[in-house]
């Protein structure tokens, strides 16, 4: 409230007053939703508190509709449809209508800020999975609602999108990590909608809030987040390696990279970024210790793993050195 006062003028602000008393009202029924169960349409509120109906207003905006979505299901008495329809988004339009249509006098997304603009969709979306919006990445950097879903002209066939898909929605802004799931074979994650038994950005992140980092849906670490899908990487383990306890990123992109198994560089380097020396040549280039040692050869096959093969732990007793 402060902070809107302070942005607005006098006359703004007492609007901005009105409407979040008209939030306040329109966010009773979804609090009641299991104990009331729906009465009527929009139509029936209309009178109230200068509504005027959704009714009245298809009359002139017959294009504005928001049929078939999940907004006009009656059946839930936590909807628009259910409560005030168009003006539950859009705030009582008496005055609209009076003023033959005054844009000024009604409420626009074309003109609210995002605090606002979130302010309308989060009277009624507060749980579930929206629950860690406030203060979230997107919403700190003014992501608003809208930015991402579309009330009247949602493209997608899920989730009122402004995008075909979901990764479209998300390359507006995060165009590097959409293209590198098109190089590698996380998933055979597929760059369109969380379709079944494919991957989206969605079935690691949560774009509306998580207790996690990086807006991770599941755990509390990048790792807790792996784990719930590949749960026999958890260990524990015998012989657990330091860098794979550490964070699974240490070694693999989460969003695909151009090498085998989604790892972040080639063998031998990956595991050189870290292991200098070790008592068998640790790299091509020690032609003095490759010439002159007896564990020399080792390297010659140019990936590790070849011996090491228990990278992520080992439940070996002499599973030591992950060979086993
Ligand atoms: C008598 C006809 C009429 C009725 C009824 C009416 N409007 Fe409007 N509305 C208009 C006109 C005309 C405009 C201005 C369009 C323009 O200038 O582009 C407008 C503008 C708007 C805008 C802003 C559009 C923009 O481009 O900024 C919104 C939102 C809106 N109306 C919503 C509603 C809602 C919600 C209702 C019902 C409560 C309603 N209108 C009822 C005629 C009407
Ligand atoms: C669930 C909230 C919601 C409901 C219900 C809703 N609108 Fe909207 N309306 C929006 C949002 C958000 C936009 C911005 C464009 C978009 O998301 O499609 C918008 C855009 C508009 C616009 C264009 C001007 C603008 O603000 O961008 C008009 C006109 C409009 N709505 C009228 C209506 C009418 C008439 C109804 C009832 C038939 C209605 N709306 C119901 C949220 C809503
Ligand atoms: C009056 C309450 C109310 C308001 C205001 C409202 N919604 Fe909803 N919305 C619902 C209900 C109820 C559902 C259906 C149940 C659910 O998915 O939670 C829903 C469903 C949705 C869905 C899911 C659609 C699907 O197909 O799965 C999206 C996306 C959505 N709303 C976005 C918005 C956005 C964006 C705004 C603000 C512009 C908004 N809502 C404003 C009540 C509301
Ligand atoms: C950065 C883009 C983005 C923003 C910002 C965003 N959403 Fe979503 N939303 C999505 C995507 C993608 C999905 C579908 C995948 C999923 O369910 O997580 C979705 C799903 C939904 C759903 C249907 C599934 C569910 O969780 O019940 C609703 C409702 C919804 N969003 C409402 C909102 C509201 C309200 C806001 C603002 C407080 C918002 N979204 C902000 C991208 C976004
Ligand atoms: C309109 C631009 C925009 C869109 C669209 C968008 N984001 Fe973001 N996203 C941002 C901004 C800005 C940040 C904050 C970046 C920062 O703080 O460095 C961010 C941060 C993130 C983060 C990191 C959070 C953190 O804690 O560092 C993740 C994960 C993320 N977005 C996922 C998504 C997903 C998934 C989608 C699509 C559903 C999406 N974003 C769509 C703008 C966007
Ligand atoms: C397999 C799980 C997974 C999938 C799928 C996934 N991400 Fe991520 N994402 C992560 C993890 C884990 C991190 C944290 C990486 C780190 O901190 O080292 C992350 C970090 C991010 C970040 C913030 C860090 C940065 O580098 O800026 C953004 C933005 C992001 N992801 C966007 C997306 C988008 C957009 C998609 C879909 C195209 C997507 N992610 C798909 C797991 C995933
Ligand atoms: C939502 C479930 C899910 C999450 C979360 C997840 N993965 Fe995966 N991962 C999969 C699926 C499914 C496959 C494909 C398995 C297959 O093809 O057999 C896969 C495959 C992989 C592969 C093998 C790729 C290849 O080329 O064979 C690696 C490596 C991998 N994931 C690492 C990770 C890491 C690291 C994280 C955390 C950042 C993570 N995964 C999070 C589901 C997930
Ligand atoms: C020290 C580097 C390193 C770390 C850290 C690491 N991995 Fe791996 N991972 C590898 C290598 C190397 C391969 C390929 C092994 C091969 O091809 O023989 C691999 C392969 C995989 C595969 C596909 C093959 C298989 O074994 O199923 C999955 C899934 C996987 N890792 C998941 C994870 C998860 C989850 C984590 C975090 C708990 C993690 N990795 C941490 C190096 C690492
Ligand atoms: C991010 C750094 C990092 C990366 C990358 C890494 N490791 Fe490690 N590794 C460690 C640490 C730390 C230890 C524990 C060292 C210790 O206990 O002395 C370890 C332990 C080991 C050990 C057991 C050493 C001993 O003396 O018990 C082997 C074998 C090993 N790593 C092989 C590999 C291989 C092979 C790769 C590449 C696939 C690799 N590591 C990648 C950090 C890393
Ligand atoms: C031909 C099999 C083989 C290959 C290939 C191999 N190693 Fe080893 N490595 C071993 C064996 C066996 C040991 C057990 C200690 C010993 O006998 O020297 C070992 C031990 C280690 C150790 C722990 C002991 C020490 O010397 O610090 C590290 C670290 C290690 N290897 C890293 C690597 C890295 C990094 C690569 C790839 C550049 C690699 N290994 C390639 C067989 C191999």
């Amino acid at each position: 409230m402060g902070r809107l006062t302070r942005t607005l003028g006098p006359t703004a602000a007492i609007a901005a007053a009105l409407a979040l008393w008209v939030l306040a009202v329109t966010a009773a029924p979804a609090q009641t939703a299991a104990a009331t169960p729906p009465e009527a349409g929009a139509g029936s509120v209309a009178q109230a508190g200068g509504y005027v109906g959704e009714d009245t207003c298809l009359t002139c905006h017959e294009q504005q509709s928001y049929k078939g979505t999940a907004h006009a299901l009656k059946g839930d008495a936590r909807t628009p449809a259910a409560t005030q329809g168009c003006e539950s988004c859009h705030g009582p339009g008496q005055a609209h209508v009076d003023g033959g249509g005054d844009k000024t006098k009604i409420k626009t997304f074309k003109t609210l800020g995002p605090v606002e603009a979130n302010q309308v969709c989060t009277t009624c979306h507060t749980r579930g999975a929206h629950l860690l919006w406030d203060s979230s990445a997107h919403e700190n950097r003014d992501v608003t609602c809208v930015t991402c879903h579309s009330v009247h002209s949602a493209k997608s066939e899920a989730a009122q999108l402004k995008f075909r898909t979901e990764a479209e929605t998300c390359a507006v802004c995060h165009r590097d990590k959409v293209q590198k799931l098109n190089r590698s074979a996380h998933m055979p994650v597929q760059s369109g909608a969380a379709r079944e038994g494919k991957m989206a950005c969605s079935s690691c992140h949560n774009p509306h809030g998580s207790t996690n980092v990086r807006l991770l849906k599941t755990g509390q670490s990048v790792n807790d987040s792996c784990l719930t899908c590949h749960a026999e990487k958890r260990g524990p383990y015998l012989w657990e390696h330091a860098a794979v306890a550490e964070s699974c990123t240490s070694c693999h992109d989460p969003h695909g990279s151009s090498n085998d198994r989604m790892l972040v560089t080639k063998q031998p380097f990956l595991c050189q970024r870290c292991h200098v020396t070790a008592r068998h040549p640790p790299t091509i280039y020690d032609n003095y210790v490759r010439n002159n040692t007896t564990g020399a050869n080792r390297i010659l096959t140019r990936s590790c793993t070849v011996c090491h093969q228990n990278i992520h732990g080992s439940n070996a007793a002499s599973g030591q050195f992950f060979l086993r």
